[in-house]
């Protein structure tokens, strides 16, 4: 682990990576080049943050939107995702790194979902680091989900309807097992979450970088942690500060 010299480090980062068409155009290169140049960044952002001391790393890789892009960019995105896991799992489990996928399973068609359930299966026990890909993703999607099975317990009789709190909701959605990311980023200038994690982003801390995708690497991960050290937390409570002065 190096050490960054910050009095905090998130415990949680979740990354929204934007912007890999436009960096192939800028370059008059096709879109795919974005995305093949977007996997390298994957690879040196995973290193920097378990080097930062990150335990969760969660990155937007395929969100349920994405399907209606072109079926030859879908496509490309689709095995671009199966080469990571089929070359970079060996090395990613070396690293003691766990994977965990969240996002809609069902309907998933051909290789996708065995693949990445062997992800998960080979690399369970990998203590150092969980780097959590959403695919197939969206949040609505995922609150839906979760509120259809609470609906079941609930017309099942095993649960009543007062007992439903935003505990319970927590603990229902893809990312019960992880704790709320402290910090999201995205990359490419544009500012919103786009569907991603709304109901665990209550409190999270958003910063938002100008590059594209392709450019994000350890540089812009640890400016975005020293964006975070500075920020102030509050959850709804006063600041720090208001207390010293309220007593
Ligand atoms: C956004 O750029 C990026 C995506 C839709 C996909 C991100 C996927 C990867 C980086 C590769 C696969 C992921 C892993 C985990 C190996 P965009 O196409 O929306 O860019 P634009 O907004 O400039 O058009």
């Amino acid at each position: 682990m190096i050490s960054l010299d910050l009095p905090v480090i998130p415990e949680h980062v979740a990354i929204i990576m934007d912007g890999n068409g436009r960096w192939a155009n800028q370059r008059g290169l096709p879109r795919t080049f974005g995305h093949n140049k977007g996997v390298e960044a994957v690879r040196e952002t995973v290193k920097a943050a378990g080097e930062a001391g990150i335990k969760y790393l969660t990155l937007f890789a395929f969100s349920s939107e994405n399907w209606s892009r072109p079926a030859s960019e879908v496509e490309d995105l689709l095995g671009l995702l199966r080469r990571f896991i089929r070359r970079d799992l060996a090395d990613l489990h070396r690293e003691n790194i766990r994977i965990r996928i969240i996002g809609e399973r069902q309907n998933l068609r051909g290789d996708i979902l065995p693949l990445l359930l062997e992800a998960e299966e080979t690399t369970r026990n990998n203590t150092a680091m969980t780097l959590v890909i959403a695919f197939n993703y969206g949040s609505r999607n995922e609150i839906a989900r979760a509120v259809a099975r609470i609906a079941e317990d609930v017309e099942a009789g095993r649960l009543k309807p007062a007992e439903v709190d935003a505990d319970l909701i927590s603990r229902h959605l893809d990312t019960a097992d992880f704790p709320d990311p402290d910090l999201i980023i995205r990359t490419s200038g544009e500012e919103r979450l786009s569907n991603f994690l709304l109901w665990q982003a209550a409190y999270s801390e958003l910063v938002f970088l100008p590059c594209y995708w392709p450019d994000f690497g350890r540089q812009q991960l640890y400016e975005a942690l020293r964006v975070f050290a500075s920020r102030e937390r509050r959850f709804g409570a006063l600041s720090q500060m208001t207390t010293a002065v309220v007593g």
